[in-house]
């Protein structure tokens, strides 16, 4: 059974749901399953099953040409209890409910209490649950998935990880980051560990710098409020591209189990140099928001006229942070990694910069600096691309770059699995490798703390400006030192 806490929110019928009616679809869902949708709001089953099942806009485009059957048949796996205003009454009663679902539709005590609430409420709902013993694993097993924002600083995060700690094992917390649950992040695996092409070569031997790109077309759309209290470095930094860092970082693993693949990733994590002092912080970390700007003769508004946002916010849209990684592997390999909302395009990738070869064979060639490149597109046209040198017909040795193309979408008919659905699925089954482990959040949160706590204290931090539309402001070339350009996808 799953439980989900907040379940008149947003994410309920704009993400789970989504991912339910697909894994229902391709009857990966055990066949008694059920969901009981907790939140404050008064609802009936039929109410909640019309929100999030039956009328939800979310769904339109999957219902097409459906069944009637079919969706009413999933709808009714929906029940809903209202749990009256600050999540802290009626604890019996939701124990009550689940206990009769559980009776009724013989869920075997197996239960995740999926939690997509503020996280002020994480350790309210976990002491609750452990008080009503839904906490006990004597008869099937209980999960309790977590949604991010994990905290908001170092300090907050270990006082979360501590509140759930008291109340459910580690073995039972899920940490959601469902930047995990793409495909495209889960091959940065097995494109390293899978292939002697890349792995011998994958070090400071031969790797000059790396740079991730993550880029979002759309403003703060109508999360200003929430955004406001966030910026770019918590919102999507400190987590997703923290945890794409960690497995471009990590040394191999013994194996492919969660505990051997995390193990790794904290130890990446925390082998990332964490810049303390101002001047360490002011020439690597560069951050901005965007102005307004007229894009396709449409007025777009700048980030301070945005609804629910301070019009003197100092809260970065855009952060572009340079690191090293202090370890063997990676010893003075610059990583060069930015954020932005309000770019030019919507798109994620990881740029693997190979060095040239040590000697120059071809005077005549016209790679100028465009050496070897791995691309890694997480999204969209997810897949890989490998630039190298060729020669040019005709006389002489010329050398010109081309590439080799995979795109998942050459796959056919094979269906990319969305990263909630992945995610969910794992939850079931009792796999935690996609999610991430408390030591994991706090190594993140270790090397993002100074950051912050610089630009939010230090003495004169500029925050920059840029014209939506662009690709950020022509500061974030400084941190590259004059020694190459990003590379900005659509360029
Ligand atoms: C969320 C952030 O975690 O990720 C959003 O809160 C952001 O601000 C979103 O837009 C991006 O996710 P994706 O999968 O669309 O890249």
């Amino acid at each position: 059974m799953l439980v989900i806490f907040g379940a008149s929110g947003d994410l309920t019928a704009r993400k789970l749901v989504p991912a339910l009616y697909n894994l229902y679809k391709a009857n990966q869902l055990p066949e008694n399953f059920v969901v009981l949708g907790v939140s404050r709001s008064n609802m009936t089953d039929g109410e909640f099953r019309r929100k999030v099942v039956l009328e939800s806009k979310f769904l339109e485009e999957k219902k097409k040409g459906e069944s009637l059957d079919f969706i009413n048949s999933l709808a009714e796996k929906f029940f809903y209890e209202d749990l009256g205003a600050d999540y802290n009454l009626e604890y019996s009663k939701l124990a009550t409910r689940i206990s009769d679902l559980n009776n009724k539709y013989r869920t075997d005590h197996n239960y995740i209490f999926y939690l997509s609430t503020p996280p002020s409420l994480y350790e309210v709902i976990a002491k609750n649950l452990s008080d009503q013993e839904l906490n006990n694993e004597e008869k099937g097993w209980k999960r309790i998935v977590v949604e991010k924002p994990f905290g908001y600083s170092l300090g907050t995060a270990k006082e979360l990880n501590r509140g759930l700690q008291k109340y459910f094992k580690e073995s039972q917390i899920y940490r959601i980051d469902h930047y995990l649950g793409k495909e495209t992040v889960q091959n940065l695996l097995v494109t390293r560990f899978s292939n002697s092409i890349f792995e011998p070569l994958w070090n400071r031997n031969y790797i000059s710098h790396i740079e991730i790109t993550n880029a979002e077309s759309g403003g703060v759309e109508k999360r200003g409020g929430y955004y406001d209290t966030s910026g770019a470095l918590r919102d999507m930094f400190q987590n997703h591209l923290m945890q794409i860092v960690s497995l471009i970082v990590m040394e191999p693993p013994i194996d492919a189990s969660a505990l051997e693949i995390r193990n790794e990733k904290v130890k990446a994590l925390k082998s990332l140099r964490i810049m303390r002092d101002e001047e360490t912080l002011f020439k690597n970390t560069i951050r901005a928001q965007y102005l307004a700007s007229e894009i396709d003769g449409e007025t777009v508004k700048g980030y301070r006229e945005e609804e629910g946002v301070n019009p003197e916010s100092k809260t970065e849209t855009y952060a572009a942070i340079k690191f090293f990684v202090d370890n063997w592997r990676w010893k003075d390999v610059p990583f060069y990694v930015r954020t932005a909302k309000r770019m030019p395009t919507k798109v994620t990738e990881v740029v693997v910069h190979f060095k040239s070869p040590h000697h120059q064979v071809f005077k005549d060639s016209d790679m100028g600096n465009k050496d070897n490149k791995l691309i890694i597109r997480i999204q969209p046209d997810e897949g890989i691309l490998l630039k190298f040198g060729v020669k040019v017909p005709g006389q002489g040795f010329k050398v010109e770059q081309t590439h080799l193309d995979f795109s998942y979408s050459d796959l056919g008919e094979t269906v990319v699995m969305e990263a909630y659905e992945r995610l969910l699925l794992d939850a079931m089954q009792g796999d935690a490798t996609l999610y991430a482990r408390a030591d994991e959040v706090e190594a993140a949160w270790d090397f993002v703390d100074p950051i912050l706590d610089y630009w939010e204290n230090g003495k004169d931090v500029n925050i920059y400006g840029y014209s939506a539309g662009v690709w950020g402001p022509s500061n974030a070339d400084d941190l590259l030192e004059g020694d190459f350009k990003w590379r900005n996808p659509t360029e």
